[in-house]
């Protein structure tokens, strides 16, 4: 059964009218811009959403020539873009300006500085800071800001942060204290590129738009709640970030919480920033602590090692680049939370993220309790509990699932699934980074976290990451191309549930 959108107001498509800015981007040249950033960027060029006068400034360590870093920025394009293959646009091109030097001395930013200072009516520009670099660098690069000179004079400001933030709590505490000696903090864009994703955004909508699921929103009608993030790739060229990072800090501290947080929270009270990050901020503190008895019995963690994806083999995570040989990071998590509130006591939040898993899978599963009577007699199976799936990736769709009468003398419930699918939509929706790069220039807040709720992920956290450095597990304990240890298959029987895939 497929859902048909029907048109109840006339959307006037995506606002087009930013404002004239100069982007400067920390890691120009890294994984992240050459992923991400320079392709979104592309994207919102080509749909004529960026201000024709707009300039991107890349800093990079790496020498590079100007033509030699357009290059890269060709190559991105073409690789990640499909159809980017046809020739790249030199109006697009000519944005870019490339100044090469070293996050930690300060002769950059005199470069920087000059660009800045020779621009023409410099003024009427807001100046956007984008750190594309590990959390390790951001405290050497924000000193490099703190001494631009376009830091002391009127100039329209904002930086974007990229997750992680910090390294747990008392480092992100730190490093807030150092942002806000040059930011407020309606200049702090902290990202997360999940919450630019139709879908997550969806769930909002979805609740709150329609009065017939709110009522049931709740421990009454709701078993259980499941979160996958699963990737099958591995950790690419990225192993020097993964090392530090693992499974813990790259995806469960900021993505899955935010996940969480999107199907637990309270309707707010508008839907202005602040109040949409309260009730966020809410879900965050309602998170149990855990001790470690409970994280024995509840929590898994896992590394994966040589197996097969898509009929290839690949190594394992510890013959990856720039890996440690007895590295005990953690490439795959599963846990059970606990929302401890009015709404949600007693329902648990099965949370599972991994690499080299068996699919690119990303996905929310809500299980309604089962019908409290058997009804029709001897079926041959039990009814299966009524299931909303958001689903994010591979597809954007949400389906839920129904027991139907099965045509028949038989009294058979047959399982049936009303759809609605965004790819059916005849409508241009912009990829998470390209939604978040134009709220950021907008000044739009609502989808980048605050930082009392990442104080409150990285409380959650922090005894997580302690209590896994405390114990030392064998790894590797998972094969690329399963599903995570067999732990995390037991971490669901014990309560007689199963994952939904
Ligand atoms: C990033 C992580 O934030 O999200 C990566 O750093 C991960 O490790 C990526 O691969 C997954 O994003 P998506 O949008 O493909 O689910």
């Amino acid at each position: 059964m497929d859902l048909e959108m029907k048109t109840s107001c006339e959307p006037d498509g995506i606002e087009v009218n930013t404002q004239p800015f100069i982007l400067i981007i920390f890691g120009g040249g890294g994984d992240l811009s050459q992923k991400k950033l320079l392709p979104a960027l592309y994207n919102l060029f080509k749909l004529n959403k960026l201000n024709n006068d707009s300039y991107i400034l890349s800093y990079g360590r790496k020498e590079r020539t100007q033509d030699q870093y357009r290059d890269l920025v060709k190559t991105s394009i073409k690789k990640t873009i499909p159809g980017g293959k046809n020739n790249i646009d030199p109006r697009f091109l000519e944005k870019f300006t490339y100044l090469n030097g070293d996050s930690e001395k300060l002769e950059g930013i005199e470069k920087i500085n000059e660009y800045i200072c020779n621009f023409k009516g410099i003024k009427k520009y807001q100046i956007i800071f984008y750190l594309a670099t590990p959390p390790n660098l951001s405290k050497n690069i924000l000193n490099l800001i703190q001494n631009l000179e376009l830091c002391d004079k009127p100039f329209k400001k904002k930086i974007v942060m990229e997750k992680p933030f910090g390294t747990d709590t008392v480092s992100a505490i730190n490093l807030n204290d150092n942002l806000q000696k040059i930011f407020k903090e309606e200049e702090i864009y902290r990202i997360d590129h999940y919450l630019g994703k139709e879908t997550v955004q969806n769930i909002l909508f979805f609740r709150f738009g329609n009065s017939i699921f709110e009522p049931l929103w709740n421990r009454s009608f709701i078993d259980h709640i499941q979160i996958t993030a699963a990737e099958n790739i591995g950790i690419e060229s990225r192993g020097n970030f993964y090392e530090k990072a693992g499974v813990l800090k790259d995806i469960i501290q900021n993505h899955m919480m935010q996940l969480i947080a999107l199907v637990a929270m309270e309707p707010p009270a508008n839907f202005e920033a602040d109040c949409v990050r309260d009730e966020k901020v809410k879900i965050f503190k309602s998170i149990s602590s855990m001790s470690e008895e409970y994280m024995e019995e509840n929590l898994v963690l896992g590394q994966y090692g040589t197996g097969k994806i898509h009929g290839e083999n690949v190594v394992g995570y510890r013959d990856e680049k720039n890996i440690v040989r007895d590295s005990n990071i953690g490439t795959f998590f599963s846990g059970k939370f606990h929302v401890d509130n009015w709404r949600w006591a007693g329902v648990p939040f099965y949370v599972r993220a991994g690499k080299r898993l068996n699919q690119k899978l990303t996905e929310i599963v809500i299980t309604f309790k089962t019908p409290p009577l058997k009804l029709f007699g001897n079926v041959c199976r039990d009814m299966m509990a009524n299931e909303l799936i958001f689903s994010i990736q591979p597809e954007e769709k949400i389906s839920l699932s129904m027991n139907m009468k099965y045509p028949g003398m038989e009294n058979y419930p047959h399982p049936v699934e009303m759809n609605f699918n965004y790819s059916k939509l005849d409508t241009v929706s912009l990829s998470a980074y390209e939604r978040l790069i134009v709220d950021c220039i907008k000044g739009d807040l609502t989808l980048f976290a605050r930082q009392d709720g990442i104080e409150e992920m990285w409380r959650v956290l922090d005894p997580i990451v302690a209590y896994f450095n405390k114990i030392n597990l064998k790894f590797p304990n998972y094969s690329a191309g399963d599903w995570g240890p067999v732990e995390s298959k037991f971490l669901l029987e014990k309560d007689d549930r199963k994952w939904r895939i």
